[in-house]
């Protein structure tokens, strides 16, 4: 009874000597676009973000996570760097986030390595991008992730012998036509010709780029554009002017297809290839669920897209690191804990690649087909757990 008496004490004495664990509020800089013409990008990300915190309270421990949002309005990467620098400077930010633009991420890096601020990016796809900061995580993708594969799939499964790239001329854009030449040419395809398409801040008039195209006579058009409005553009575009009927295929990466963009596109998508990480209309278990909250959260006629689910992922890394570390966000431990980061995606399994800290995920051959009257994204093949081909490759400027 005395022993026993004892313990208890003991165990008493033992409780009240350990600090309770004591609630910390990380702050997080959120710099996305919430104005111009990509305005609804820095939406869905946030909303992703904000919808897995309030699916998932207790993901950061007792801790809480600020959110301090930042508009980066054009794509050149000044206003967002600026923005960076202020949340740095002024706000003390222990992490970054967002970053739809390439130029916004590639302006920002330096910044993020300076101050060893982890900095998750939840857009931004130029392969190299993770290259430029020991602090970059990436959760959204590498345009090699869809751009090459696509490329021996359109020469060996397609059939296509040649193909013309159009793409929007930035960063991705190159990135993209390199990606898809490399797999296209390294699998007995031709590129016939390369065509710059305007720029990501406005939306141009794509019919002499497809006019261009469809004097060529390639079998393939494969095109990158930022998404969004430049994607419903270019579709209907490659409808009215008759290029399907002319037997070149429309094929590119996901972003041309977009969720919230795809049943806008009528009959022009259908039979539309693209290689993909992300369609709402996936059916797995943890899509299944964020369609659901999503659905609940901003009506039945609001979908999540790809850039969404990057956002919900790069949301779960954050509260993963501020769980670990109990809200005392060292940057080193931060980048430690996010390496090899392993998380059940609404996509899929994905993981934090530790060598690269870029995004390791499936990805999906996926044809655009009518089913009743809406557009439906159909998986036809998958490619599990890909790494970024660019790095692993180590081609152009992935090379070490
Ligand atoms: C980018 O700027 O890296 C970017 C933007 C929109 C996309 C894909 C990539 O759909």
């Amino acid at each position: 009874m005395r022993i026993m008496k004892g313990l208890v004490l003991g165990a008493a004495l033992a409780a009240l000597a350990v600090p309770a664990a004591q609630a910390r509020t990380v702050k997080v800089g959120v710099v996305l676009t919430f104005s111009g013409v990509n305005a609804e990008y820095g939406d869905q990300i946030l909303r992703a973000m904000n919808l897995y915190m309030k699916e998932h309270p207790k993901a950061a421990g007792a801790n809480k996570i600020e959110l301090i949002k930042r508009d980066s309005k054009n794509p050149s990467g000044t206003v967002a760097k600026t923005e960076v620098q202020e949340l740095i400077t002024r706000d003390k930010v222990d992490m970054l986030a967002g970053f739809v633009f390439s130029p916004d991420a590639i302006a920002s890096a330096p910044l993020a390595t300076e101050a060893k601020v982890p900095m998750i990016v939840m857009n931004a796809g130029t392969a190299w991008i993770t290259n430029l900061s020991p602090y970059i995580v990436r959760t959204s993708f590498s345009m090699w992730h869809a751009a090459y594969p696509m490329g021996s799939y359109a020469a060996k499964t397609l059939g296509c012998k040649t193909a013309v790239v159009g793409y929007t001329d930035y960063p991705p854009g190159k990135d993209s036509l390199e990606a898809f030449k490399k797999g296209f040419e390294g699998a007995g395809g031709k590129v016939i010709d390369e065509i710059p398409m305007g720029n990501p801040a406005q939306v141009p008039d794509f019919t002499p780029f497809l006019q261009r195209a469809k004097d060529e006579k390639p079998d393939c058009f494969y095109a990158f554009v930022p998404a969004g409005a430049h994607a419903a553009a270019l579709v209907k575009t490659y409808g009215d002017l008759g290029l399907r009927a002319a037997g070149v295929k429309l094929i590119g990466p996901l972003d041309i297809i977009q969720d919230t963009k795809l049943q806008q596109m009528g009959k022009a998508a259908s039979g539309m290839v693209v290689m993909g990480h992300y369609a709402a209309d996936y059916d797995n278990p943890a899509n299944k669920a964020f369609v659901k909250a999503w659905h609940r959260a901003y009506g039945a006629q609001s979908t999540p897209d790809f850039m969404a689910v990057a956002g919900w992922d790069g949301m779960a890394a954050i509260a993963h690191v501020v769980k670990t570390l109990d809200g005392k966000i060292d940057p080193d431990k931060a980048m430690k804990t996010l390496e090899g980061w392993k998380f059940d995606s609404p996509r899929g399994p994905i993981m934090i690649d530790p060598q690269t800290r870029d995004i390791v995920q499936n990805e999906h051959v996926e044809e655009v087909v009518e089913k009743g009257d809406r557009l439906h994204v159909k998986v036809l093949e998958t490619i599990p757990q890909v790494k970024d081909p660019c790095k692993e490759l180590k081609v152009g400027k992935c090379a070490p």
